[in-house]
C-alpha cells in the first residue's frame, strides 16, 4: 500500500514537470511580413554603407541569416512586397493593414514583425497604429546598412523586432519600432539622420524601452488612443482621399498649393516654417482652398513642439485644424483616415487631439 502511494506520488511528480516543461518551452508563433528596404538590401563590397540596392533578398533568406530566431520564437515568413520604402503608396498599406489584420485574428498567430525600409518606416508604423484591429505586438523594424555591410545591423535588429513581437510586456503598446536596440512608438519616433545606424529616435517625447539580451523592457507607454481604440475600419476600403503636403520655406509662393488642389486634393498639411506660421504670399490661396471645401491642417516643419491653435493663424474663423505634435507626414496619415469618417473640421480637429 505504501509502496503505491510513493509510486503515484513520483508518477504524478514525472507527469507534473513534464508538462511544466513543454508549458515552459512553446514558444511564441511570429509572423515576419517582409515588403524590402535596406534591411533586404545588398552592395558591391562589405564597405558599401551607401549607394547599395534596397529590396533584393527574399524573406526566408533573412530568417536564414539569423539562426538565433528559432531559439525565441517560432517564426514564419511571408513576402509582402519587395520595395524600397520611399515607393510605399497608401495602397501598399492598404493590403498590408489588412494582412496583419487577418493574421492576428489567428489564435496561432502571438504578434508580428514587419521588415521595412527606414526612409517611409514610421509612416507607415503610424499607419497601422491607426488601424490595427488587435492589443497583439506588431514591431515594425529596418537597418541601416545593407546586409553585405560591415556591422550589418539588419540581423541583430530583426531579432530584437522578434523577441519584442513575441514578449507579454509588449502586448497593447501599440504599433512598435525596432532599431538599435531600442524600442519606439509608432506615433512618435522618427528617421533623423541619412544613413548613421543610430538615426531613429523619438526626440523629446521619448523612446517605449530598450532590448537586453533576450528581453524586452519597458520604461513608457503612449497616452495617445491606438490600436482596437481608434474608430478606423480599413476592411472595407480599397482608396484613401488624397492628401499632400506643401513645404514652407523663405520665399514660398502657392504654386504646389493650388497644383495639389487642382490636381483633386480633398487635404492640405501645410508644413509651416515655426509654430506652423504662413508666408503672406501664401495665406490667401490657402484661405480661398479652404472656402472651397479644402480641409486646411497647419503642422510644422521643425520636428517638436505643440502647434498652438490659434496662435500663429486664426484657426476658429479660418476653419484650419493644427496637427497638434504630430510631423507633416503623420498628419497626412492622420488626415486621411479621419477624412475616411468626415470632413467636418471640428471632429477632424478632435481626431487630432485623440490620436
Ligand atoms: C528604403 O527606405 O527602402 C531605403 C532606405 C533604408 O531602408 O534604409
Amino acid at each position: 500500500m505504501q509502496r503505491n502511494t510513493a509510486r503515484n506520488f513520483i508518477f504524478t511528480l514525472f507527469a507534473f514537470l513534464l508538462a511544466f516543461s513543454v508549458h515552459a518551452e512553446k514558444l511564441p508563433n511570429v509572423t515576419i511580413l517582409a515588403t524590402g528596404g535596406t534591411i533586404a538590401g545588398s552592395g558591391a563590397t562589405s564597405t558599401t554603407t551607401v549607394g547599395y540596392t534596397a529590396a533584393t533578398v527574399g524573406v526566408q533568406q533573412l530568417i536564414n541569416a539569423v539562426p538565433e530566431l528559432s531559439k525565441i520564437a517560432s517564426v514564419t515568413g511571408e513576402q509582402v512586397f519587395q520595395i524600397a520604402s520611399e515607393s510605399m503608396t497608401n495602397e501598399h498599406w492598404l493590403t498590408l493593414g489588412k494582412r496583419v489584420n487577418t493574421l492576428l485574428a489567428q489564435p496561432n498567430v502571438d504578434g508580428i514583425v514587419i521588415t521595412h525600409g527606414t526612409d517611409t518606416l514610421e509612416e507607415t508604423a503610424y499607419f497601422l497604429n491607426l488601424v490595427v484591429k488587435s492589443r497583439k505586438p506588431v514591431v515594425l523594424v529596418g537597418a541601416m546598412r545593407p546586409g553585405t555591410a560591415l556591422s550589418a545591423d539588419g540581423p541583430i535588429n530583426l531579432y530584437n523586432a522578434v523577441l519584442i513581437a513575441g514578449s507579454q510586456d509588449a502586448i497593447g503598446k501599440g504599433v512598435l519600432v525596432a532599431l538599435g536596440d531600442q524600442i519606439h512608438g509608432a506615433r512618435d519616433v522618427t528617421k533623423t539622420n541619412t544613413s548613421t545606424p543610430d538615426s531613429f529616435k523619438t526626440p523629446e517625447l521619448g523612446m517605449l524601452g530598450y532590448v537586453q539580451g533576450p528581453k524586452a523592457f519597458f520604461y513608457h507607454a503612449t497616452t495617445r488612443k491606438h490600436t482596437v481604440d481608434t474608430e478606423f475600419d480599413i476592411s472595407n476600403l480599397s482608396v484613401l482621399p488624397q492628401i499632400d503636403i506643401v513645404y514652407g520655406y523663405a520665399n514660398m509662393n502657392p504654386v504646389a498649393l493650388n497644383a495639389f488642389i487642382a490636381a483633386g486634393a480633398k487635404g492640405i498639411i501645410h508644413a509651416g516654417t515655426g509654430d506652423g506660421s504662413v508666408a503672406a504670399k501664401v495665406k490667401p490661396d490657402l484661405v480661398a482652398a479652404r472656402k472651397n471645401g479644402t480641409v486646411i491642417v497647419r503642422a510644422s516643419r521643425v520636428g517638436n513642439g505643440i502647434l498652438a491653435r490659434n496662435g500663429e493663424a486664426n484657426d476658429d474663423e479660418l476653419d484650419f485644424v493644427v496637427a497638434d505634435t504630430l510631423s507633416p507626414q503623420k498628419a497626412r496619415i492622420l488626415l486621411m483616415l479621419g477624412m475616411t469618417k468626415t470632413s467636418n473640421t471640428k471632429e477632424l480637429q478632435r481626431m487630432f487631439y485623440t490620436y
